[in-house]
């Protein structure tokens, strides 16, 4: 489970998170959506230790991550996927160089076995015939595609996805969601998705939290926020929004 109570962070002057609390229960996709610059990378890069909050706590299964040590971060990230926005591949570096990336960062797997790993994760993600290509030559569903098998390879038990469609087609998008569901069901992970598509929450969430002034203004199930009268669930869940 991941927790976030009452996280306040600012740079500066301005005052991003303000009292941010949020709870993604084991098992299930919450997407958290909100306006662009309201804060969405901000609050996934404390959930895996790169930023610090203000005052409040976040814990992964319990444990408090602003309080985690180097090692005990590294540890954290191996359980801890994370999808960048249009994928974040290394352009030198082949499909299959880019996947194996976070075991060789790790060290956790012997030489012989991460090949294998790196292929079992290409074909999850149906990218096996493009594992020589170099990101480059791809498409940006491709791309996307390799960052998701990047993001699992570690086998993860969560994965944290920033804005999984951004820049892609509907058609390229749809199979994206698809994956994302596929990854919950077949693998059982825990996902964090922002996005601020609508299709991508209605396919993808079990629940979806809002960001409105730095704090969710509104938290609920899918069916819930879709037929809520609330005017920041109609904004982003209703008809027309997209
Ligand atoms: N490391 C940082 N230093 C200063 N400002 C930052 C930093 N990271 C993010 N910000 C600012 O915080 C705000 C929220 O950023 P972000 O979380 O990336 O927004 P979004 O909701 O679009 O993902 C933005 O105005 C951004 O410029
Ligand atoms: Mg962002």
């Amino acid at each position: 489970m991941i927790e976030l109570h009452d996280v306040y962070k600012a740079f500066g002057k301005r005052e991003i998170l303000r009292g941010l609390t949020l709870t993604v229960p084991k098992g299930l996709n919450f997407v958290l959506m909100g306006p662009s610059g309201t804060g969405k990378s901000v609050t996934l890069r404390h959930i895996i230790g790169i930023l610090q909050p203000d005052r409040g706590s976040v814990r992964v299964d319990g444990q408090e991550v602003p309080a985690m040590n180097h090692h005990q971060l590294m540890e954290l990230r191996k359980r801890m996927g994370y999808l960048f926005q249009n994928g974040a591949l290394i352009n030198w570096l082949s499909v299959a160089e880019n996947v194996a990336l976070p075991l060789r960062e790790h060290g956790m797997l012997p030489r012989d076995e991460i090949d294998d790993r790196v292929h079992e994760m290409l074909r999850l993600v149906h990218m096996d015939q493009a594992a020589k290509q170099f990101p480059p030559d791809i498409s940006g569903g491709m791309k996307l595609r390799c960052g998701l098998a990047r993001a699992l390879v570690t086998k993860p038990e969560y994965v944290l996805y920033d804005e999984p469609n951004a820049g892609l087609d509907p058609i390229i998008s749809r199979e994206i969601h698809e994956l994302i569901v596929d990854v919950r069901d077949t693998l059982h992970v825990t996902g964090l998705i922002v996005t601020h598509s609508r299709a991508c929450a209605t396919h993808c969430a079990d629940r979806i939290g809002i960001l409105q002034d730095g704090r969710l203004g509104i938290e609920g199930t899918v069916d819930e926020l879709v037929h809520s009268d609330n005017p920041l669930a109609r904004d982003f869940l209703g008809e027309g929004s997209d």
